[in-house]
């Protein structure tokens, strides 16, 4: 390898390391291919008529593979990556880690209600056998503060601040950042401190799952508000939030998010609720994407290998 100084990211000037891509993050994996240096192949997905996955890897397949893939809309994706490391290593590969932008299950993260599972570590237990390394960002991690803790393999957990951070700076100086609950407040808190603005936290108390309050106290005089999240779903938290906002006084409201699930009927509650602009990191491809983060990824996966 060689480090472009410039760049501060590594390029892989040998041919033994390869970016596996399934087709709908195949754009994704080339940004990532490209600030490794190294070249990028398809991984080929067939349904049989009874619905059973099968998975074509690129074969022979160079020692150190990268497999992309966002695990939005996740159950059979996930099965798919399971089966596309087995195909890796039966290919040749001896290290195989899989860059997921978008990591599901984790808010299950312990049993809420009886009879319910621990999805998180089901989850993290299959990846952790799979994969010598994970690597994703902003997973939801409440009650477990490390993503090795949940998948035993080198895991790591990236922060998307300094993507989002970049992006707001060039909004301008008087922008309050506001995360809408406690969970989000790390994250706003950090947004905020690179980019030199203020920034406070709501509370949130869910009442269903397209169901919750959000407070804020007194807010700065005529502030315009940038509401941040880690995850839009059903959009109620960041609709709450804004609204609150809006009664609060807040003159404008933008959204910008990390992971754009955006359920049916999302966006447009974010809409009515007042938002300006609606923005996301894209970690999982959507129109609403205007934030890179395939060169964070790929600078863990250069730290990684
Ligand atoms: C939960 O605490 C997360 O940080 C998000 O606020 C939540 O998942 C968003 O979901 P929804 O859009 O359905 O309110």
């Amino acid at each position: 390898m060689r480090r472009d100084l410039q760049q501060g990211i590594a390029h892989c000037t040998a041919a033994d390391l390869t970016v596996h891509a399934f087709p709908e993050c195949a754009v994704y994996a080339r940004e990532v291919a490209r600030a490794l240096g190294c070249g990028a192949a398809a991984v080929k997905t067939h349904r049989f008529p009874d619905g059973e996955a099968l998975v074509r890897v690129s074969a022979p397949a160079p020692p150190r593979a990268i497999l992309v893939r966002p695990l939005n809309d996740p159950d059979g994706k996930i099965f798919e990556v399971l089966l596309a490391a087995d195909a890796l290593r039966r290919a040749g590969a001896e290290r195989v880690i899989l860059a997921a932008p978008y990591l599901p299950y984790m808010r299950q993260d312990t049993v809420f209600h009886d009879g319910e599972p621990v999805s998180q570590r089901v989850l993290g237990t299959m990846l952790g056998r799979a994969f010598d390394g994970v690597v994703t960002l902003a997973p939801h991690l409440h009650r477990v503060r490390s993503l090795a803790d949940v998948i035993p393999c080198d895991a790591r957990a990236l922060s998307p601040a300094p993507a989002l951070a970049r992006w707001v700076s060039a909004m301008g100086k008087d922008w309050l950042v506001v995360g809408p609950d406690e969970e989000s407040s790390e994250l706003a808190r950090t947004v905020a401190e690179q980019a030199g603005l203020s920034w406070i936290a709501g509370e949130k108390t869910r009442l269903g799952d397209r169901k919750v309050r959000v407070r804020f106290g007194k807010l700065p005089d005529a502030a315009r508000a940038l509401v941040i999240d880690d995850i839009a779903s059903s959009g109620v938290t960041l609709a709450a939030a804004i609204k609150a906002l809006k009664r609060a006084g807040a003159k404008a409201v933008d959204a910008a998010v990390v992971h754009a699930i955006f359920a049916d009927g999302a966006i447009s509650a974010i809409r009515s609720a007042g938002a300006r602009q609606i923005v996301s990191c894209d970690t999982i491809a959507h129109r609403s994407n205007a934030i890179p983060t395939a060169p964070l990824i790929a600078k863990a996966v250069e730290e990684m290998l």
